[in-house]
């Protein structure tokens, strides 16, 4: 099994340039089943996630061509409602982007009840109120999620979404661009990827107002067709590198982003006493000093984004003083804080808060990925630490985090991925 090896405590320099963001490139690959004819999708992010995506689609008959490796052309004319394959789909959440694009355009729909990173519960009882709201009978049979609304046919609704969730908010838009009327999404989520979806869709010939605000109105459409379209920059990612300078104490540029997405980010950072430079398309990170301590609490967007969690935690290991991380969107977000504290941080977590105490420096360690973005931040944590860290179950970060070891070696970080029996002879770890 692969791992990450990581000789840290020295100070990055230079620039990182930033892919396509993941969550919105995932309901867009899906929202192509609804689309009569060839699309073509830009600045994809090679990732894992990504290439699952693709081979559902590609299992359930769409016909896919790699232009490059961050272009393809997509064309899901033939493809048969119900097949993706059910492995495939249950270890990946956005899988469940399939329903509301199936319901969209067959009127019924099926996939495996969905998988994703383990935060606890992760319930899809909005999105089944959203497809029932629309006219759907909805059942979960043997692992599956079945959608039918062939007798009704989809009716527009006014929904009120119960807790303000991106996955139900992009599932409706998906089911309702072709319904009949015009369909009211109220407490919708406002993240930059469901406006992206909505940007896309509506060059496709759909019609919603209102995406990024949090009442999202969709008139249905008879067609959607083909499109050339081009991801947005991952805010995430973004952050991701912003949050490995600041720990680094190093001046870093960030360059491929949209900096307004990053806001709560670059407020937070600035709070803790970094300096922030914005320019069109990057941002430059200069630190000053030792971090100041802070509180955060995490929040839909635009609020500070939950899955800077991870990422932000190390910097609160590493502040002047004590900082209070409160998680506002997940249950059991906390569970990387046991591979922090092997690394010699000091962690209380008590239900969705965490109470962490500044030290001067985090100790190598060997630690895991527990999920996506806390493995991005064990590899920040290991910049850090003097020394040799070695990650494991490294590949919950290559589902998000396109060539993360190359792009920091590209600014001198000493990482390096190797094989387990590799470790095993010259790891040496204290
Ligand atoms: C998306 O997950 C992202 N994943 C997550 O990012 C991200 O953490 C999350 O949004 C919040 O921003 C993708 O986009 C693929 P939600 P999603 O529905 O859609 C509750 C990453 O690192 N809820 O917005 O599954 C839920 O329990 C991943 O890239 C219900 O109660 O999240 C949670 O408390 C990790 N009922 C809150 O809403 C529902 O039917 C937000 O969940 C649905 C959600």
């Amino acid at each position: 099994m692969d791992c990450l090896v990581v000789n840290g405590g020295k100070p990055l320099s230079g620039s990182i340039t930033v892919g396509g963001m993941k969550n919105a490139a995932l309901p867009i690959l899906f929202a192509t089943i609804l689309v009569e004819g060839k699309c073509v999708i830009e600045n994809l992010p090679p990732i894992s996630d990504v290439t699952t995506a693709l081979e559902i689609l590609q299992a359930m008959g769409a016909k896919i061509h790699m232009v490059n490796k961050t272009t393809i052309e997509i064309d899901t004319t033939v493809i048969r409602c119900g097949s993706a394959p059910y492995d495939l789909a249950r270890n990946m959440r956005a899988s469940y982007y399939v329903l509301g694009a199936e319901l969209g355009r067959f009127r019924q729909a099926s996939a495996a009840c969905p998988g994703g990173c383990d935060f606890g519960v992760r319930p899809i009882d909005q999105h089944v109120k959203g497809f029932e709201s629309l006219g759907a009978k909805v059942s979960v049979v043997s692992g599956y999620v079945r959608c039918d609304a062939t007798e009704s046919g989809l009716k527009a609704a006014n929904i009120y979404m119960d807790v303000v969730t991106v996955g139900a908010t992009i599932n409706i838009m998906l089911a309702a661009v072709k319904a009949q009327g015009q369909t009211v999404i109220e407490n919708a989520a406002k993240e930059p990827h469901v406006v992206d979806l909505a940007n896309f869709l509506n060059a496709c010939g759909a019609n919603i107002v209102g995406a990024g605000t949090d009442i999202i109105k969709i008139k249905g459409v008879d067609a959607l067709h083909g499109v050339t379209y081009a991801i947005i920059p991952d805010m995430i990612e973004a952050g991701t590198y912003m949050m490995a300078a600041a720990a680094t104490g190093s001046r870093l540029t960030v360059s491929n982003v949209i900096p307004k997405h990053l806001e709560s980010i670059t407020a937070k950072l600035e709070e803790m006493g970094v300096g922030i430079e914005e320019h069109d398309e990057s941002v430059t990170v200069i630190p000053h000093g030792r971090l100041g301590r802070v509180n955060v609490k995490t929040l839909p967007y635009p609020g500070f984004p939950t899955d800077m969690n991870p990422q932000m935690c190390v910097l609160l290991c590493l502040a002047d003083g004590m900082s209070i991380l409160t998680e506002g969107v997940w249950d059991g977000r906390f569970k990387y804080t046991e591979e922090l504290i092997r690394m010699g941080a000091s962690i209380k977590v008590d239900g969705r808060t965490a109470i962490v105490e500044g030290v001067e420096t985090l100790r190598s360690a060997h630690v895991r990925a527990v999920d996506l973005r806390a493995g991005a931040a064990m590899v920040i944590a290991a910049l850090t630490a003097p020394g040799e860290t070695v990650i494991s179950d490294i590949y919950h970060i290559e589902r998000g985090y396109e060539c993360i070891v190359e792009k920091l070696q590209s600014v001198g970080a000493d990482i390096h991925r190797v094989t387990m029996a590799d470790v095993g002879a010259s790891a040496n770890v204290s």
